[in-house]
């Protein structure tokens, strides 16, 4: 089989295309025969190893894991002997989570716990758009903004591949959007169902005349001079994006200052049968779909990941690896 492998931190160009062995599933595992993957953020940072405190985990001179890429879609081509959840043909989808495999390969061999039936009327193209981004969301929203229906929560990075899903996610939820993109994608956040969109190229958050019970930051940018303007009090701003160390530090440093009266925090999305559960339900009832920007072939792979970390991605990124049968 082919997977793309990197022997050190640097861009897309350290990706190579190898051959190798197709993996065999032990007891615990099932053998997945990959049809698409999607890019998040995590691969490219992965890839350089930035920030360069991840590189205590990741390996400090040079990348314990050659194997990169998380979010995948694909069918099931052979089960561990402890595998009871799935059978071989089963068309699967979530997020690749066991050190020494990465999805950016034709085959992976995966444990069974981060992992779901596709929804059937869904591509595999959309499926493995989800998994961390609308996880993320989900999570993000739910549980760590409490995010109620008829409450107003601004998204900010709306058009992203988190974005695009928090904004149908937060209407299927019942809540009042604001969203927050650049000009060319305000459509699209109609599109989505957002009560009102604000154009970031054409008006300053700061400038909002709005108060809000959620600011779900997806880019890492609002500052919590300006949060507090426009959180009602009580309300929450959950910092999504990374927005680097120094904005980090002020954030956490006005959280403590902030005292009860507003919460500032940020959290990392994880993995879970239920969420997944959920998302599958969301995506199968076409409460929710993925809007996909660009979609590249196996061979494009680095490319897609130089285009996803330009950062103005439209919804996700996505490589398509094994093709159907009579497309190949
Ligand atoms: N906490 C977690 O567990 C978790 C999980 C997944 C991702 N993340 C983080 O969340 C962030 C977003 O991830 P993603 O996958 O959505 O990335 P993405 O697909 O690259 O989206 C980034 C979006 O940010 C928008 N943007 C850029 N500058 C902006 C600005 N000044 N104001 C408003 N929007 C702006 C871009 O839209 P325009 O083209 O319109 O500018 C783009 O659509 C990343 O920092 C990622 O690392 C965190």
């Amino acid at each position: 089989m082919q997977a793309y492998i990197r022997q050190k931190y640097g861009g897309p160009e350290v990706l190579s295309l190898g051959k190798f062995h197709k993996p065999s599933p032990k007891p615990d595992q099932l053998l997945v025969k990959v049809k698409a993957v999607s890019v998040n953020p995590l691969d490219w940072h992965g890839l350089r190893g930035t920030p360069y405190l991840i590189r205590l985990s990741m390996g400090l001179f040079k990348p314990k894991n050659s194997f990169l890429g998380a979010d995948v879609s694909g069918i099931v081509e052979e089960v561990g002997s402890a595998i009871t959840n799935f059978k071989p043909g089963d068309e699967v989808y979530g997020e690749i989570n066991e050190s020494g495999a990465g999805s950016f390969a034709e085959y992976v061999c995966v444990r069974q716990d981060f992992w779901a039936k596709k929804p059937a009327n869904i591509s595999h193209e959309e499926a493995a758009a989800a998994p961390i981004a609308a996880l993320t969301a989900i999570q993000g929203l739910r549980d760590h903004g409490g995010l109620k229906a008829g409450q107003k929560v601004l998204i900010n990075g709306a058009s992203g591949g988190v974005g695009t899903y928090a904004v149908q996610i937060a209407k299927a939820m019942g809540a009042h959007v604001t969203a927050v993109c650049s000009t060319h994608k305000v459509d699209q956040a109609n599109k989505l169902g957002a009560d009102e969109v604000v154009d970031y190229t054409k008006s300053d958050l700061s400038t909002l005349n709005a108060k809000f019970d959620l600011i779900f930051d997806g880019v890492g940018n609002c500052e919590a001079k300006i949060a507090k303007r426009l959180l009602k009090p009580g309300g929450t701003c959950l910092l999504v994006g990374w927005g680097g160390f120094k904005h980090m530090a002020k954030f956490v440093l006005a959280n403590v200052l902030v005292g009860k009266k507003w919460n500032l925090t940020f959290f990392t999305a994880k993995m879970n049968l239920d969420d997944l559960a959920y998302l599958s339900e969301l995506l199968s009832s076409g409460k929710i779909k993925s809007i996909i920007d660009k979609q590249y072939a196996f061979e494009q792979l680095p490319q897609a990941v130089a285009y996803q970390e330009d950062g103005h991605a439209s919804g996700k990124v996505i490589v398509t690896v094994n093709k159907p049968e009579h497309s190949s």
